[in-house]
């Protein structure tokens, strides 16, 4: 294994002779990527967070290995079967066959990924014969990942079958049902997409077809569900079309108000119908499983996939069983998977209150979660290990990073400039959860295993929170040795609001590699 990374060096010589698995070139200044000032104008403290950004600048490497496609889901738009469920939120499969290799992972390890998403590590770890095992907290999940394990399952003719189905299905007079809604997508289809979705669904959960094929299916109504309706995944919140009855409503209120239209018009163009997107979903997916199933008869690894929140799991998994970890959790950044998803998760059947319930369950990633501290103490207490809660909790507490972060925050916060108070309980919220996890981790992984975590640095009031440093800082208080830094040449854009307030500073995008001694 290759990584033996920590003698000291000039940056530039380090980054060089540190870069042990390909021959990256360094055409860009490496300073870009080091942080100068955590807090513009001399705000805040910053001495902690200048101590961490000198301690990690050496194992970190500004690397062309992985880039901005790598570490999303573009790459994997091109790669069958890791396609199947359309996750932005997702990496790429060629990252996690790169952290195999160079994790020497074999045949029969044990792969971990506490945040599965659309199944990326498992499933590229399967083909490899590779045992995997990890949660998420929403129910797309499953369906693709009970999908893609199924790929060599799939009995051809039957899925050739669903398609002629498909094309011959009309939606009978006077149907009345409309698929689920909650508040947030309601009328988020045209009327009679919303009935053609209930009546392609009902006819298909009670048709003979076998399980994995109506699995395969909803995976596929899935991915049909942005196109056919008004919505559109727009950064933290869905956007809405123009024709969608609540904007016409809404539009329709404000001029009655005399109050100004809208900044922005969303118009989708031609909406496609269900059954020519659904069509073209299942049709494309069976393509990839005809391949696949020319090369291969079976998924070699085992896939063993819990719905649920990781933090209220994994305290119960056994130790020293895992050969390594490769994931990437929510970021720091407001970004709400429970919203993004609703009509996902609405036509899976879950009603505004499971969805309330599911925002809090994620890792402290939105501006609503809640503090998660008490639940996991009874949580732990329940289990007979309170002792580990109060000895994790101390430890993440003490760090000073954290604290200078957490005092930052309060500060600008006091003084008017964040604009939102969950700010701040998201950001302790998050580092807190994580180190939970990081302690888990450790106690599950096999001595010599390694992690790797992909994540963003974020900035809120123009305080710089150096995300990749301070997880690698907590889990190295909780046993963890700090193997490497990638970061990639491609950084993450400051928003203009507090690039004019507070000047650009490098938001590294890293991916942070650990090893359990
Ligand atoms: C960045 S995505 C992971 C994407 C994944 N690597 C892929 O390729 O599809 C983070 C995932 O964490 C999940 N998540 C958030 N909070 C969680 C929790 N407490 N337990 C388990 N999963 C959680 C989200 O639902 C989301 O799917």
């Amino acid at each position: 294994m290759a990584y033996n990374t920590r003698e000291k060096m000039s940056k530039k010589q380090n980054i060089q002779s540190q870069n042990l698995f390909s021959d990256d070139e360094f055409e860009q200044p490496i300073g870009n990527w080091k942080v100068e000032t955590f807090s513009p104008n001399g705000f805040y403290d910053e001495k902690e967070r200048q101590k961490l950004e000198n301690k990690y600048w050496d194992i970190t490497e500004v690397t062309n290995r992985f880039n901005r496609q790598s570490v999303s889901y573009q790459l994997s738009k091109k790669d069958s079967l890791h396609r199947w469920l359309k996750y932005k939120e997702g990496f790429s499969a060629e990252l996690v066959r790169i952290l195999l290799n160079d994790f020497g992972v074999k045949e029969k390890d044990v792969v971990l990924d506490p945040f599965m998403g659309s199944g990326t590590t498992a499933l590229v770890c399967c083909l490899q014969g590779i045992d995997s095992c990890g949660y998420d907290i929403l129910p797309m999940s499953k369906v693709s990942i009970n999908s893609k394990t199924a790929v060599f399952d799939y009995d051809l003719n039957e899925l050739n079958e669903a398609i002629e189905e498909i094309k011959n299905l009309d939606l009978p007079k006077g149907y009345k049902k409309v698929t689920p809604f909650v508040s947030i997508t309601k009328d988020g289809y045209p009327e009679q997409t919303a009935k053609e979705l209930a009546y392609y669904t009902e006819y298909f959960e009670q048709s003979n077809h076998s399980d994995i094929v109506k699995n395969l299916l909803k995976l596929c109504f899935l991915n049909t569900l942005e196109p056919i309706s008004y919505s559109e995944k727009k950064g933290q919140y869905l956007g809405w079309d123009y024709r969608c009855p609540k904007i016409v409503a809404a539009v329709k209120d404000r001029e009655e108000k005399g109050r100004k239209p809208f900044a922005t018009k969303l118009d989708k163009g031609d909406i496609p119908s269900l059954k020519e997107t659904l069509l073209s979903e299942l049709t494309n997916v069976v393509a990839d499983i005809t391949d696949l199933q020319k090369n291969g008869n079976e998924l070699k690894g085992h896939c063993n996939f819990e719905e649920g929140s990781v933090l209220f799991k994994i305290p119960q998994m056994a130790s020293n069983t895992i050969n390594a970890v490769i994931t990437s959790p929510p970021y720091c950044n407001r970004y709400d998977y429970t919203r993004t998803y609703g009509m996902e998760l609405a036509y899976l059947g879950k009603s505004d209150n499971d969805i309330r319930n599911l925002r809090q369950e994620l890792l402290s990633c939105t501006v609503e979660n809640k503090t998660k501290i008490e639940r996991l103490r009874d949580y732990y207490e329940s289990i007979g290990r309170l002792e580990d809660y109060n000895r994790i909790l101390n430890t993440i507490q003490s760090n000073l990073v954290l604290q200078e972060i957490n005092g930052a925050l309060k500060a600008r916060n006091e003084n008017g400039e964040i604009n939102n108070k969950g700010v701040l309980k998201m950001v302790d919220g998050y580092f807190t959860e994580l180190g939970f996890l990081f302690a888990e981790l450790y106690r599950v992984c096999k001595s010599g295993a390694f992690v790797a975590f992909v994540n963003d640095n974020v900035r809120y009031a123009g305080e710089v929170i150096p995300v990749d440093y301070l997880t690698t800082d907590l889990a190295e208080q909780l046993g963890f040795k700090a193997i490497k830094v990638y970061t990639l040449k491609q950084q993450k854009g400051n928003s203009s609001q507090q690039m004019a307030k507070y000047g650009r500073v490098a938001l590294r995008k890293s991916i942070t590699i650990w090893q359990k001694p």
